[in-house]
């Protein structure tokens, strides 16, 4: 049994869905096969965390650098995803989920471009959870274009050198409009992040999950958020204190006095403490 709590759910989930390849090779299948397989996971994953409650969940559908791979394994890839928005279309839009994309959308084919642009539209006011598919994606890139766009205002005069700071880069990078992620997965066995949400990473909660993608269920996700909720998030700050144990009820110490003598003696009486953990 997994203990998930409702009230200190991550608000934005990031998955680097790792392993098709592997998933496929392992069973003699083409690789194609394991992304066919990995289309299931999405299905299943996204169902299960709008169920659950997460605002948002981003998924690192297609790299920038996923153009490189065999011309017949990326045609693949691109037919998956006009399945998949087809076949939940009408999913996404009941349930109140806004699909959003990110990255360099211009470079995606007609056969994406022509579903997914009319489900981002349609669904634009939904606001059970917000799906943001990262294709064409690549967090250098965003960052570059974050930092042009801010250069270009500067150029243009309408925004000051000294207004280039942390907040306005953040401001402009599409991946952070639901706020930075508070929990990547990475799924597929590797410890890496790959290029992925790189400057909302800042405080983000990793968990490394050896399953291969095509087999991470529901449960593998309530895992990894059973394990954010046992963490202790410190964005930079000192930690809470750990609990005091008092050594017996003999040494609980009595209020503080205003006489000199009575709070020495309180003093001397304080609980003692003994870390733990
Ligand atoms: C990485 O596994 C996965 C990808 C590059 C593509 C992810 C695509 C899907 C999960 C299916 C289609 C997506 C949607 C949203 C319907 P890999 O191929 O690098 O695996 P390997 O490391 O085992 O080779």
């Amino acid at each position: 049994m997994i203990y998930v709590e409702a009230n200190n759910l991550p608000s934005h989930i990031g998955i680097i869905m790792d392993g098709n390849g592997r998933w496929a090779q392992l069973r003699g299948r083409e690789r194609v096969e394991g992304h066919r397989e990995g289309s299931k996971a999405v299905r299943r994953i996204v169902r299960a965390a709008r169920r659950l409650g997460i605002r948002a969940l981003t998924l690192y559908a297609f790299s920038e650098q996923n153009w490189a791979r065999p011309e017949l394994e990326v045609d693949a890839l691109m037919q998956l995803l006009r399945e998949f928005l087809l076949s939940e279309r009408d999913e996404i839009l009941e349930n109140g989920i806004r699909l959003n994309a990110i990255g360099n959308l211009g470079r995606l084919p007609a056969v994406v471009r022509t579903v997914l642009d009319p489900l981002r539209n349609e669904s634009a006011t939904r606001e059970e959870m917000t799906l943001t598919l990262a294709l064409s994606y690549g967090g250098r890139e965003e960052i570059a274009d974050a930092a042009r766009d801010l250069a270009r205002e500067v150029a243009a005069g309408t925004l000051r050198p000294e207004d280039v700071t942390e907040h306005t880069l953040h401001a402009r990078m599409p991946s952070l409009t639901v706020g930075d992620p508070d929990l990547v997965i990475r799924t597929g066995g590797e410890r890496r992040i790959s290029n992925f949400l790189l400057y909302g990473l800042a405080y983000a909660e990793l968990h490394f999950a050896d399953v291969l993608w095509p087999d991470f269920t529901e449960h593998d996700l309530y895992e990894a958020i059973a394990s954010f909720q046992r963490r202790e998030r410190r964005f930079g700050l000192v930690g809470k204190p750990a609990e005091p144990i008092l050594a017996s009820e003999g040494e609980v110490a009595t209020p503080a006095s205003t006489d000199g003598a009575a709070s020495e003696k309180a003093a001397e009486n304080a609980p003692v403490l003994r870390l733990v953990g």
